[in-house]
C-alpha cells in the first residue's frame, strides 16, 4: 500500500523533527498534534510492542489515516528488566537525575551484581483497518557505577555505556549515538520498509 500521509503520535519535538526529515523526502506528509486532534492513549501494556501498538492502532482507527507510534525504555538485568516499559514513570516527577540515583540504589541493593542492560525501541505503523507493521531496535551495554559527565542526550543516557565503548550515551554526539542506538536501529528498519514499498 502506498502511503501519502501519516500521523505521528508523539509530542516530543526532537522525534517529530527526525521523523519529518526522514519521511517528507519520500513524499509522505507527516501530521502531528499540531494538525489534528487525536485521543490520548494510556500505556497499559507490559511490553514495548504492546504499548506502541496500543497508541498507533487506537489512533489510526479513530482518525482514519495510518498512525506511527513508538515506545522505548531501559531494561536492566540485575533488576529483572526494570524499569522497562516504566522507564519514564520510574523517574520521580520525570526528573531523570533522581531516576538515575534511584536506579543505582536499586542495583546496589540487588543480589544480582550484573551491570548488563539494554535499551529497546519498538516503532509501530498501524492502518485504520487494524493491520500493522513493527520495527524493533535494541542496543546492549552496561550501567556505569556513577553518572558519567557529558551534556549530550537525555533520560538515562549518562548511565548507559554501549558495548564496545568506554563512554556513555551522554558523551556521544547525536549522530554517533544514532548509528548504534535502539531508536536509530528501529528507524532505519522503518525507512528500509518504506523505501521498499
Ligand atoms: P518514550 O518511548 O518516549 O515513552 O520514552 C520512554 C523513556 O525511556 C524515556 O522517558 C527515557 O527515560 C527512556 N529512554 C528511551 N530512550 C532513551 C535513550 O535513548 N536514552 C535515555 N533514555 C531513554
Amino acid at each position: 500500500m502506498r502511503i501519502s500521509e501519516i500521523l505521528f503520535a508523539s509530542h516530543n519535538a526532537g522525534k517529530i523533527k527526525e521523523i519529518k526529515q526522514m519521511l517528507e523526502p519520500l513524499g509522505i506528509s507527516v501530521k502531528t498534534a499540531a494538525d489534528m486532534d487525536f485521543p490520548d492513549v494510556e500505556e497499559t501494556g507490559s511490553t514495548f510492542a504492546e504499548n506502541s501498538l496500543l497508541k498507533s492502532q487506537t489512533i489510526a482507527a479513530a482518525i482514519g489515516i495510518p498512525c506511527l507510534a513508538d515506545d522505548s525504555g531501559l531494561c536492566v538485568d540485575a533488576l529483572d528488566g526494570a524499569p522497562g516499559v516504566y522507564s519514564a514513570r520510574y523517574a520521580p516527577n520525570r526528573d531523570f537525575d533522581k531516576g538515575m540515583d534511584k536506579l543505582l540504589a536499586a542495583m546496589a541493593q540487588s543480589e544480582n551484581k550484573s551491570r548488563k542492560a539494554h535499551f529497546s525501541c519498538v516503532i509501530s505503523l498501524a492502518y485504520p483497518d487494524g493491520k500493522y507493521n513493527l520495527f524493533e531496535g535494541r542496543v546492549d551495554g552496561v550501567i556505569a557505577e556513577h553518572k558519567m559527565p557529558g551534556a549530550e542526550g537525555f533520560g538515562y543516557d549518562p548511565l548507559f555505556i554501549p558495548d564496545g565503548y568506554d563512554v556513555s550515551f551522554a558523551q556521544m554526539s547525536k549522530e554517533d549515538k544514532n548509528k548504534i542506538s535502539h531508536r536509530g536501529r528501529a528507524m532505519r528498519q522503518f525507512k528500509d520498509f518504506l523505501t521498499s514499498m
